[in-house]
């Protein structure tokens, strides 16, 4: 077969509209700061977004997911929902000066509380019922604030219908949720943490993210979340659960996110800095087989190169 005829009856097709950016939005002002854990990755301060919108934009991606790195924290993360809020801010600014930019809110509270958890506490303990409430405030603080899309990852139970509700009653009955259905309790998100500076100081997330030996459960989960009304469904990490993609993809109506997250970032990185792997090599075949495993929709660190990639011919 030529080439051009292999090309051509490729059976995974990879488009730029389906890469989202993740985009780390940090209080203050002054030039980008590289995350140690991430080589290649920055916080951002609001009034220095422009410089990464232009590098997505010139690559042809236009689609980020929003994540706070506020100052200040409390027990009860209002930075995550105060209408000055960083992330509340970043969306105002990207809304008036990036029309073109389609903006996802994280909504969770571990960057913003004190104790690194992603619900409030009672007890010492997290409580997810007293929690929902102070989600469905941070979706509509960022709705308000001009959020495309929100995009839960908290993992309390109940919590797609509780900011589903809040939404449709405040007038915003047509803003999609992408919700983090299938989130494991992972090793993969170590990097992220040093980033956002979201590490739980006590305990760790086991109580309300997924155990990784199981797959049905993540089905069940998902299939929950699109009942309480999440119009996309995520699956993350994103490598290590290749098979929970297909499950997923498999099982459900609604398109199918997959978030290559911080940690497979990091080993990639490293092993190319190292010299130890074709870099572009593997950011080209761990980006296509996500989406042969059946996502529609890849968030990735990478997805400037994966532009570039497509646009090189080796992807897609
Ligand atoms: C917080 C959150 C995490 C990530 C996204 N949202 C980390 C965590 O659960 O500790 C991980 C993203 C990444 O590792 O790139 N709810
Ligand atoms: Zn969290």
């Amino acid at each position: 077969m030529c080439e051009a005829l292999r090309r051509g009856v490729r059976e995974t097709r990879v488009s730029k509209e389906a890469l989202v950016f993740p985009v780390f939005v940090r209080d203050g002002g002054g030039n980008p700061v590289e995350i140690v854990s991430m080589p290649g990755q920055f916080r951002y301060a609001v009034d220095d977004l422009g410089r990464i919108f232009d590098v997505l934009l010139k690559a042809g991606v236009n689609k980020v997911l929003f994540f706070g790195v506020p100052d200040e924290k409390d027990s009860v993360g209002s930075g995550a929902w105060r209408d000055d809020g960083v992330v509340q801010r970043a969306l105002r600014r990207t809304k008036d000066s990036f029309p073109e930019i389609f903006c996802v809110g994280d909504v969770c509270m571990c960057e913003y509380t004190d104790h690194g958890h992603c619900g409030v506490l009672k007890d010492g303990a997290v409580d997810n019922d007293a929690s929902l409430a102070w989600l469905a405030r941070i979706a509509l603080s960022q709705a308000r604030a001009g959020a495309d899309m929100i995009a839960p990852s908290d993992m309390m139970d109940g919590r797609v219908a509780a900011i589903r509700r809040v939404l449709d009653g405040e007038g915003f009955l047509g803003l999609p949720i992408m919700s983090y259905a299938a989130k494991y309790a992972s090793a993969f998100y170590g990097p992220f943490r040093v980033a956002a500076g979201s590490a739980p100081a006590f305990g760790d997330r086991k109580g309300y993210q997924m155990d990784f030996h199981n797959v049905k459960e993540a089905v069940k989960e998902a299939l929950a979340d699109v009942a309480e009304g999440a119009d996309i469904i995520m699956v993350k990490p994103a490598l290590s659960y290749l098979d929970v993609v297909r499950r997923c993809a498999e099982a459900l109506v609604v398109p199918l996110a997959a978030f290559s997250v911080s940690g497979e970032y990091a080993m990639i990185k490293a092993a190319g800095a190292a010299g130890f792997i074709d870099e572009d090599g593997v950011v080209a075949e761990t980006a296509v087989s996500v989406f042969r495993a059946g996502a529609d929709i890849l968030i990735s660190y990478f997805a400037v190169e994966i532009a570039r990639l497509i646009d090189a011919g080796r992807v897609g």
